[in-house]
């Protein structure tokens, strides 16, 4: 099968083109850097032509609340025109568990737009929710830092690997369309706090994480149970502490 992989230059979407090519498809990385834009239609046409599946796994260079509505309304409402034009059989999307109990957040918000553009079209289409990468746990302690104390709620969170979450999309992108959604997670609950810890920890970093039931996560007030996901979740193998000291000695 022709797969285009919108974001096929990205963190999931690098891994998911591999993996698709190991299993025998001709998997297409479609990216501004290989010339094709979802949000100005640049290269959209020739790069859909023959293909029988479009996994979008972009994300918005800029996450202010505008501008990260206005890229995926644009890119989904172009990619599914596109689709439809090239007669293309399955749309999948990769969005986040939780993502509509989270829209006090305008990232979530366009997230939630895309899903709902995605579930109005005519394409058949798969929408995969995954939980926190572990490659973006990092990027969460930042966030909640001021000076050298971390500010997080105990609320609970179940990440997953990058590698795991691309095995998850592709499986799904080479079976038939769910028309409905999925979601993945890794295997192990944590609290945000306790995970925070014991990545700083892993990392030397001498910052303390404090845990506050009032702190926010990302800008937003957090539910124990906003981050997880329900018992059908299809659950990945690779446990953050397995993930975390190769990715350490990687660095
Ligand atoms: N972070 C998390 O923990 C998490 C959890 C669940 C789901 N997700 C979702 O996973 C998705 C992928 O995340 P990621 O971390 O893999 O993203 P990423 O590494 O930032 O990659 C983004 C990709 O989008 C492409 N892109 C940007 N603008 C584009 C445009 N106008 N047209 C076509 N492609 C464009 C980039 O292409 P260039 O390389 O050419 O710039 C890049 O390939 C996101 O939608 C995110 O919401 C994230």
């Amino acid at each position: 099968m022709k797969i285009v992989v919108i974001g096929g230059t990205g963190l999931i979407g690098s891994r998911l083109v591999k993996k698709l090519r190991e299993h025998g498809h001709e998997a297409l990385a479609a990216s501004p850097n290989t010339g094709v834009n979802s949000v100005t239609g640049e290269g959209l046409r020739e790069a859909l032509k023959g293909a029988s599946v479009v996994v979008d796994v972009t994300n918005s260079p800029s996450w202010e609340d505008a501008a990260v509505l206005k890229f995926f309304e644009t890119s989904t409402r172009n990619l599914l025109g596109s689709e439809a034009v090239a007669g293309v059989g399955h749309h999948v999307a990769l969005s986040v568990v939780g993502t509509d109990r989270l829209l006090e957040s305008g990232f979530f918000r366009a997230k939630f737009a895309q899903e709902n553009l995605i579930k109005a079209s005519s394409i058949p289409y798969s929408i995969v929710r995954a939980t926190q990468f572990f490659e973006f746990v990092k990027s969460i302690g930042d966030f909640s830092t001021a000076g050298n104390k971390v500010l997080l709620p105990p609320a609970l969170i179940q990440p997953m690997a990058a590698d795991d979450v691309a095995s998850g999309v592709g499986r799904i992108a080479m079976g038939s369309p769910l028309n409905g959604t999925v979601e993945i997670a890794g295997p192990e609950r944590f609290r945000l706090d306790e995970l925070i810890r014991m990545d700083l920890a892993a990392r030397k970093d001498p910052r303390e994480v404090i845990t506050d039931a009032h702190a926010r996560y990302y800008g937003i007030q957090v539910s124990e149970n906003a981050l997880i996901p329900g018992n059908a979740a299809r659950l990945s193998e690779t446990r953050f502490e397995d993930w975390l000291s190769p990715a350490m000695s990687a660095r």
